[in-house]
């Protein structure tokens, strides 16, 4: 017997072999207990075994000593006899139960992704949080998780959910992000075979479906890494910057400029915090709604610089309520990003369509799917 097919019999438990051959005797029990307690390295010298063994050897260095009794060359055969019998039972064992040892294990329990997405939509709603719903939240989770993206080293996007871990969650970038992981751990733990990197995706999809906006295909497949493959920090846009800037960082996921107005879009969605970014208020005033309205008011609005302590930030001029980021503005500076600001404002069909498949790629970014995934198009629980 081979030392690896020894380990094999690692995975069969003592129970299972006492199952398997009922009829062992008092000796067979005890020579059982020698293989399966030194699977865990430290427990030989307990084991009745191996106390032979030690009689064994101190039996040696007696005749050597020039000692020659009888006694110890009965004790030398009666534990040679000991040994070979062991072999001889430890075998017999071995040939039982390998099939158990190679049986392969119980099938992963399938996941249903339409039901995972329904327990989604079921906890966007709570009229004490933020407008009243988590969904923009879990929107700026999915994207933060993917946006990390770089295309030349291929490191960074969702899979792995390295957010998970303390040193990416704690970049100012993902400030107040802890409140969408936290929301989503009722899930996992009511789905433990989902990824947290599939969870987090998969809220984002909910997120823009339930609250109006376009279908997204969307994949399973994503596996959760160790902390080593966290990226560094800086990965993500600063607010405070404008065209060159947002042009580096989205270039860097492979966007080009098309893609990354339409993504900008979802800041129709939801509003910033002074306790996590330090800016303040809604893009809209219909900040639960996903729709074209961003570039609507990008547009329409004269846009003057909030006066105030905090970062700076633009507001509406005509009532103060609705505020735009530096980085937002950008994209009425830039003629080749306002263009696009313009057909998405006329044309919101358009701007949904541009929009769901940016955000499926965005997803997707450097994760290593086998070709064989079954794409999901969910249905939205309002419908
Ligand atoms: C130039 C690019 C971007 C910049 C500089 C930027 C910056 C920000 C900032 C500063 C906030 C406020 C965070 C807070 O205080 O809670 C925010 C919120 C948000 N961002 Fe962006 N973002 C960008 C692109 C995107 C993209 C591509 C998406 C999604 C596709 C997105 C979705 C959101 C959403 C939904 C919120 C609202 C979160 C909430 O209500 O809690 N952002 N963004």
């Amino acid at each position: 017997m081979s030392f690896s097919s020894f380990r094999l019999l690692r995975a069969v438990s003592r129970r299972e072999l006492y199952i398997t051959r009922p009829n062992f005797t008092a000796s067979t029990t005890t020579l059982l207990n020698f293989p399966f307690s030194f699977t865990n390295g430290t427990r030989a010298a307990a084991l009745p075994f191996s106390k032979t063994a030690r009689a064994f050897s101190t039996a040696t260095e007696e005749k050597s000593g020039g000692g020659g009794s009888k006694l110890v060359w009965i004790a030398a055969g009666l534990v040679g006899a000991g040994a070979g019998y062991y072999i001889f039972s430890t075998q017999q064992i071995i040939q039982k139960v390998e099939p158990l040892a190679e049986a392969t294990p119980p099938p992963k329990k399938e996941i249903d992704y339409q039901s995972v997405y329904n327990q989604i939509a079921d906890i966007l709603e709570d009229n004490d949080y933020d407008d009243g719903s988590y969904g923009p939240v879990l929107l700026r989770l999915a994207w933060h998780s993917s946006g990390t993206y770089d295309k030349e080293t291929g490191t960074g996007g969702s899979n792995g959910a390295t957010m998970r871990f303390a040193q990416e969650g704690g970049y100012g970038a993902n400030a107040g992000l802890n409140v969408a992981r936290d929301k989503l751990e009722s899930i996992k733990e009511k789905n433990p075979e989902i990824s947290y990197s599939d969870l987090w995706t998969l809220a984002g999809v909910v997120a823009i479906q339930e609250l109006g906006g376009p279908t997204i295909p969307w994949r399973p497949g994503r596996v959760d890494a160790d902390v080593s493959l966290t990226t560094p920090d800086g990965r993500l846009p600063d607010a405070e910057k404008g065209a060159k800037h947002i042009r580096d960082i989205f270039y860097r996921m492979g966007f080009d400029d098309r893609e990354i107005v339409a993504l900008i879009g979802a800041h129709a969605l939801g509003r910033c915090h002074p306790t996590r970014s330090g800016f303040d208020g809604p893009w809209t005033s219909s900040p639960t709604v996903f729709t074209n309205d961003f570039f609507k008011e990008l547009l329409n609005k004269k846009w003057v610089e909030k006066k105030w302590k905090g970062p700076k930030q633009y507001v509406d001029k005509q009532t103060g309520n609705l505020m735009m980021l530096p980085a937002d503005l950008a994209f009425i500076q830039d003629k080749s990003f306002k263009s696009w600001v313009e057909k998405y404002a006329k044309d919101e069909q358009l701007y949904f369509k541009d929009f769901a498949e940016a955000f499926t790629k965005l997803l997707e970014l450097g994760v290593p799917f086998t070709g064989n995934e079954k794409v999901y198009t969910f249905k939205p629980t309002t419908q």
